[in-house]
């Protein structure tokens, strides 16, 4: 028997998604538990976060109490041992597979035997991820997107090993959190990705073959097919380091040559036009936060 998902810990939680996590489980009356290696980066994100729900006040979305008592839901730490008693941890740790599979190892010898592991992994194997813990049965997939406190969609992926029930009960829990899960296979790139890293590479190639200009060919997309952001501002808002990122992750995986990083893509980088955070990609931008309310 599963039992029920009372607390949360995220593991990550000063990075970019890990962050905006944690903001998904407190708002959704879970006691989360903010886990970073980074004090710094964790107090950081405190204050993002307390001025994330400041500005949900303001607008009229939540009251003052009902802000207050989300954030008392919220504790942070960079001790593993305070996540002993949570019941899922989401990790969202840097994309590199060793460091994940180190995380679950240390995950195992602190939470209990009935925790169900999550890794928000947006380009490594589910099943290659869980093979770091000795409870593989127990890890799933929960890829959320940027930026995960205002974004509904989360891919839910089962690994080889992963337990029916342990998949519903983190399926349940997302549902809980009112987020919107798929379920997709333990594939690069999941559904989102495969999809949109070939398309937004599409149009950066129609950039450089002087097709039209970046606002021409974002203007095409968005009246013709409804869409409320052009690929290229969205390569802008997700970086151009971590499109090139997302290429090398699936081109060697894919072969497939439209998933490889265009050279202007690779020459925009160099320059560092990283997009929306650096103030220029391929739109410029006078404010580069993200946070959102
Ligand atoms: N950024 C995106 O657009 C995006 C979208 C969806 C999914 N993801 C995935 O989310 C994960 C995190 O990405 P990000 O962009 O938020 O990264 P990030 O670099 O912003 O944050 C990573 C955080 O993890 C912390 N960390 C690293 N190793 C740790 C460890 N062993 N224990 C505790 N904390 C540790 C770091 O201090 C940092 O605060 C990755 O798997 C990425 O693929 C990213």
């Amino acid at each position: 028997m599963t039992k029920t998902i009372q607390t949360v810990g995220v593991c990550g939680a000063a990075g970019t998604m890990g962050a905006g996590i944690a903001i998904v489980a407190a708002r959704a009356g879970f006691r989360t538990i903010a886990f970073d290696k980074s004090p710094e980066g964790l107090s950081r994100a405190a204050q993002n976060t307390a001025a994330f729900f400041d500005k949900s006040v303001q607008r009229g979305k939540m009251d003052t109490r009902m802000r207050d008592q989300i954030l008392a839901r919220l504790s942070a730490t960079s001790e593993i041992d305070a996540l002993s008693d949570c019941d899922l941890v989401i990790e969202a740790v840097f994309e590199d597979i060793g460091v994940k599979k180190q995380l679950l190892a240390e995950l195992d010898a602190v939470c209990s035997p009935e925790t169900i592991f999550a890794s928000n992994t947006s380009t490594l194997s589910i099943t290659e991820i869980a093979s770091g813990s000795t409870r593989p049965e127990r890890v799933v997939g929960m890829h959320f997107c940027l930026p995960a406190q205002l974004m509904k969609l989360v891919e839910m992926t089962p690994g080889i090993l992963t337990d029916p029930g342990v998949f519903a009960t983190a399926w349940n829990w997302t549902e809980q959190s009112g987020q919107r899960p798929v379920r997709t296979q333990d594939k690069p790139g999941f559904i989102l990705n495969a999809l949109l890293v070939p398309f937004n590479n599409d149009a950066i190639r129609a950039v450089e073959a002087g097709v039209a200009s970046a606002d021409d060919i974002d203007r095409a997309i968005k009246v013709a097919l409804g869409y409320k952001m052009g690929p290229l501002e969205l390569i802008d808002l997700i970086g151009l380091d971590t499109q090139i990122r997302l290429c090398e992750a699936f081109y060697p995986t894919t072969l497939d040559p439209r998933a490889s990083a265009p050279p202007l893509l690779r020459r925009m980088v160099a320059a560092g036009l990283l997009g929306r955070k650096s103030g220029r990609g391929f739109f410029e931008y006078e404010n580069s936060a993200m946070f959102g309310a």
